[in-house]
């Protein structure tokens, strides 16, 4: 254990962090060792990590002096602010700064931060396609997460871009559902782009493998995805994999999905909207071929449908 390179993994009760400490774990011979960051060490998903191996130490995104300690005697540390707690961007961009803040006290020797594109980049101020939020932002969690890249400037990062994790399907209520007529259905603005998507489990794994090669991705922007899919081709393999009846795709209008009225529905349709209107450019940053580099385990959209059968199936009340 002494002469494990620790890693310090933020948010790792949640998906992403939680995909790298169990990638730590799986690999005992791999040479590090994973420190679990949470602000409750009590809660189940910190003590089932205690339990199967890892040290657990309790941090706050919004106390820099308890990150310095949680990164204190590290290797590495890996970074993922949580948007959907808060649903501010300015919000994000303080906590990655305090990450940044404090992996530089602590001589962190590399950082893998969990980012995204910023979309604005991808149209002109003044374009009325889509609105701004935040009253500064087109996708506040995209946008902010970008814009934070910039606090780990002269440090030894890794700029991780993710994709729309396919555990969305059942974890935020994006599963297809039963309709009036008894009939599959779901909704979205996305035409017929292509969507790149992942096992949010791969996320955590491709982090592993950044760590695990070294220098070669410091200073480095990696963007991964499992497959890049139409909604109309993800209906089809749910139908298949589950043995359910066909599932009719409502492709709506983002204004439209922005005006569904559920928390987050604007900050979605213009996320969808960028992931539709600026595919060209979304899936040019993603690879599938440099995810499963890093991770040979990689997931296909099938296989993850496959692996999460009964929580989908719940999900769609099917
Ligand atoms: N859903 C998607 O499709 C998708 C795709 C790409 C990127 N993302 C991004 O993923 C991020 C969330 O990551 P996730 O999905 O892995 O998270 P998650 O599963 O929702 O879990 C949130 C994690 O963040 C930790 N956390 C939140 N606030 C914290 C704070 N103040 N101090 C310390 N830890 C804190 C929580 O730890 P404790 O509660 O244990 O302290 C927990 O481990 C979001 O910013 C989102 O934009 C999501």
């Amino acid at each position: 254990m002494a002469d494990k390179k620790v890693i310090a993994v933020l948010g790792s009760t949640g998906s992403q962090g939680g995909g790298l400490v169990r990638a730590i774990l799986a690999d005992p011979a791999g040479g590090f060792a994973a420190r679990a960051v949470t602000r409750d060490v009590s809660k189940d998903k910190a003590t089932a990590l205690k339990s199967a191996g890892a040290e657990v130490v309790k941090a706050d995104l919004d106390d820099v002096e308890s990150l310095k300690k949680a990164f204190a005697g590290a290797h590495g540390v890996y970074a993922v602010t949580n948007f959907w707690e808060h649903f501010s961007g300015d919000k994000e961009k303080v906590q990655a700064k305090n990450i940044a803040d404090a992996a530089k006290a602590a001589g962190v020797k590399h950082i893998v931060w969990s980012t995204l594109e910023d979309i604005r980049k991808f149209m002109k101020a003044d374009d009325k396609r889509m609105p701004m939020l935040q009253t500064k932002y087109r996708v506040p969690h995209f946008d902010a997460k970008a814009e934070a890249n910039a606090s780990f400037g002269g440090l030894p990062t890794t700029f991780l871009v993710t994709s729309f994790y396919w555990d969305n399907l059942y974890m935020f209520g994006m599963a297809p559902k039963k309709g009036d007529d008894g009939k599959l259905a779901w909704t979205f603005p996305m035409g017929t782009a292509k969507m790149a998507g992942i096992a949010a489990e791969d996320i955590g794994k491709v982090a592993y493998g950044i760590f695990k090669a070294g220098n070669q991705y410091v200073g480095k922007t990696v963007g991964v995805m499992g497959e890049a899919l139409t909604i109309e081709q993800m209906g089809q393999t749910i139908s298949k994999v589950l043995g359910v009846g066909p599932v009719k795709y409502n492709a709506v209008e983002a204004d439209a999905y922005r005006s569904f009225g559920f928390p987050g529905a604007d900050e979605l349709g213009n996320m969808f909207q960028a992931y539709r209107d600026f595919d060209k450019e979304m899936l040019a940053n993603r690879s599938v071929d440099t995810a499963r580099k890093l991770n040979p385990a990689l997931q296909s959209f099938e296989q993850f449908v496959t692996k999460q059968k009964a929580a989908i199936k719940t999900a769609m009340g099917v």
